[in-house]
This record gives C-alpha cells, sequence and structure tokens, in this order.
C-alpha cells in the first residue's frame, strides 16, 4: 500500500502544498506564487511575504488534497519545511501544518528546504515514471539556490554530508544581483537564462575564482563584483554596452565553476552519478553543461523536472517521506529555524 504525505513549503516567496506516495509519485502539486507581488520592490520583502502565505495557506493545501482526490485519513503523515528560510514566512507553513496535524491526528515531519530540494530529483508525475526518477544514493549533488550553494555528498536518502560551499553569495543571488545591474529586474536567474542565449559566453573574461585550498569550495562574489566593474568601466568611457554578451560571459563563468567543483568532488569521492538542486538548477546552460561533462567522463546524470527545480510542496513530502520512514516525528513544539543547517535534526 502506498503511504501518501502532505508536504508544505513556505520558507521564501513561494506559498506550496503536494501529495506525493512513497516519497516519488507526485499526485498533485498546488503552487501559489508571490513573485509579481514583489517584484515592484525588486526582491522578497519579508513582512509582505508573511502575510501573503496567511492569506494563501488554507486555500493552497485544500487544493492540494483535492486535487489529489485523497481524504484527511488516506494520509500518512504531513511533512512541513521549518528552516532554513525567512522566519515569518516558515511559521505560518508550521503553524498550518500543526493545526491540521493536531485536528486530524496525522503525524507530523519536519524537514529541511535543502533536503527537500536534493528530494526533488525522486519525483516524477503520477503515471509517468521514467528512467531519472529511479536515481538512488550515494550520488553527489549540486545544490544552487537563492540562499544557498553547496556540493552535497548524499549517502542515503536522509544522510547528507556537505563537501563544499560558498564563502559569500550564493549562485542564485550572484545571477538576481548581475541581472538588477544589467536592468533586468527580479528574480534575475530565469531573466539572465533568457537574455545570454543571445550573447557570446566568450566576449568577457569574468574570474573563475577558487577559494583558499578547498577545490569544492565558491565565492560567486567576485564574479559579480568583477561584472559591477566591468559595467562601471564602460559607462566611464561612454562605450555601450552589450547586456546579452555580459550575461552570457557571467553564466559560463558561474556554471564552469559549478560544473566543474562537483564532477571534481563526484570523482575524488568515487561516486558514479551527479544531481542537482535548487532554483538555479532550471538553468539551461547549467544542466547542458553538467550532463556534457558528466558524458565525457562516464558519470551518470539527473536533473530534477523543470517545475520541481523552485520552490514547491511536492519536493517537501519526499524528503518527509524518507525522514517518515527512519522514524522521525515531530510534535506540536516544532518551530521555525531560520537558519538551520543541512543535516541538522
Ligand atoms: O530554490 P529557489 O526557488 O529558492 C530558494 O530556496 O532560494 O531558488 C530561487 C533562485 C533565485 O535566485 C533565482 O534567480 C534562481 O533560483 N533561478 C535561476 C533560474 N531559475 C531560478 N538561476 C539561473 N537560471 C535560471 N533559469
Ligand atoms: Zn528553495
Amino acid at each position: 500500500m502506498s503511504k501518501y504525505i502532505l508536504g508544505i513549503e513556505t520558507s521564501c516567496d513561494e506559498t506550496a502544498a503536494a501529495v506525493v506516495a512513497d516519497g516519488r509519485e507526485v499526485i498533485s502539486n498546488i503552487i501559489y506564487t508571490q513573485i509579481p507581488t514583489h517584484t515592484e520592490y525588486g526582491g522578497v520583502v519579508p513582512e509582505i511575504a508573511s502575510r501573503e502565505h496567511v492569506k494563501k495557506i488554507n486555500q493552497v493545501i485544500e487544493m492540494a488534497i483535492e486535487e489529489s482526490g485523497k481524504t484527511w485519513e488516506e494520509l500518512e503523515a504531513i511533512a512541513v519545511t521549518y528552516g532554513p528560510g525567512l522566519v515569518g514566512p516558515l511559521l505560518i507553513g508550521v503553524s498550518a501544518a500543526k493545526a491540521i496535524a493536531y485536528a486530524k491526528h496525522i503525524p507530523l515531519v519536519g524537514v529541511n528546504h535543502i533536503e527537500g530540494h536534493i528530494c526533488a530529483n525522486y519525483l516524477y508525475e503520477s503515471g509517468e515514471a521514467n528512467s531519472s526518477s529511479g536515481i538512488k544514493p550515494p550520488y553527489m549533488c549540486l545544490v544552487a539556490s537563492g540562499g544557498h550553494s553547496h556540493i552535497v555528498r548524499v549517502d542515503d536518502y536522509n544522510k547528507y554530508t556537505i563537501i563544499g560551499r560558498t564563502h559569500d553569495d550564493a549562485a542564485g543571488e550572484a545571477f538576481d544581483k548581475v541581472a538588477r545591474a544589467i536592468g533586468l529586474g527580479y528574480p534575475g536567474g530565469p531573466k539572465v537564462d533568457k537574455l545570454a542565449r543571445e550573447g557570446d559566453p566568450h566576449a568577457i573574461e569574468f574570474p573563475r575564482a577558487s577559494v583558499g585550498d578547498s577545490p569544492y569550495d565558491f565565492s560567486f562574489s567576485g564574479i559579480k563584483s568583477a561584472v559591477l566593474n566591468y559595467l562601471n568601466g564602460c559607462e566611464m568611457k561612454g562605450i555601450e554596452v552589450n547586456r546579452a554578451d555580459v550575461a552570457a560571459s557571467f553564466q559560463q563563468a558561474v556554471v564552469d565553476v559549478l560544473t566543474d567543483h562537483t564532477i571534481q568532488a563526484a570523482e575524488d569521492e568515487g561516486l558514479k552519478t551527479v544531481a542537482l538542486a535548487g532554483g538555479v538548477a532550471a538553468n539551461t546552460l547549467l544542466r547542458e553543461t553538467m550532463e556534457d561533462k558528466c558524458k565525457e567522463r562516464g558519470i551518470t546524470f539527473n536533473c530534477p523536472d523543470f517545475k520541481y527545480c523552485t520552490d514547491n510542496g511536492a519536493m517537501i513530502a519526499s524528503a518527509g517521506y524518507f525522514e517518515y520512514e527512519s522514524g522521525a516525528r515531530a510534535d506540536l513544539y516544532l518551530n521555525a529555524v531560520p537558519n538551520l543547517k543541512i543535516g541538522e535534526r
């Protein structure tokens, strides 16, 4: 008998809920994105995000249940993101999950948002099992989102070891800041991705920085500063900037570093599979480049479907399923932990 988990996600600017069977089969997936609300401010405003979550959370959860065709009684557990993320938004999801768990007598599981992103690799749409949904640990996973950039060794479904990390900006943050600098607006990643297709990735040589003595760590603030310096230099010299070339060259520099470090880590650790996770995993060049480099080295490559790369409830339900199976249970004292680390319980 399948185990159905309701996943709830509110850590940033998406109010999301989903029902997933056995950690892999997505039965329903509802996402209400606040992006249009935050666009006029150029980024996420935490107070506004909290208010939007309050307005939408009940409706989003009800829709996820309704679309799944399941009853509350058929749910095995409720999984909710309790960190990392914005404290106000996190609290809305955690409170909603606790209220339902209490009222309906359903077990509760707290999920780490980043581990949720990694679990997006297991998801497939109901009735559409495919080869990539067969991915199994161990593997090396690059997690790159708006708030995080990590290379994580996935030892088991709920056992993670951080191998590399960023020393400053997250990859998605660098995309967002560069997008703003070239006048593309928020959220920057998808806009840079699109504009870069019209530019020359070798037009401008931006630095591929390594950090200290760790071959797997990242620094993106250097690349971002190099872009800003380039733009300032052009302005001072009165040279017209080719924004597509800037977008393409910046993106190429970031993708080179992300892919090289991840593959190096996989080879050094003797792992034969590499996966992508997080919002930046939606980047076209990153997906193509990682796939090509893996193929060259005989490494199996996996990445989540586009719609499961950015924040969603299905990935939380998946991570919650594996936690639940390992015996994890949260009680009604579950609280938001804004700076929760990978692997922390
Ligand atoms: O995972 P996510 O939805 O939220 C966080 O947990 O942070 O990631 C959002 C981040 C943003 O920085 C956004 O610009 C970036 O992912 N992103 C992309 C693309 N789509 C989203 N970055 C590069 N290329 C994309 N296509
Ligand atoms: Zn996220």
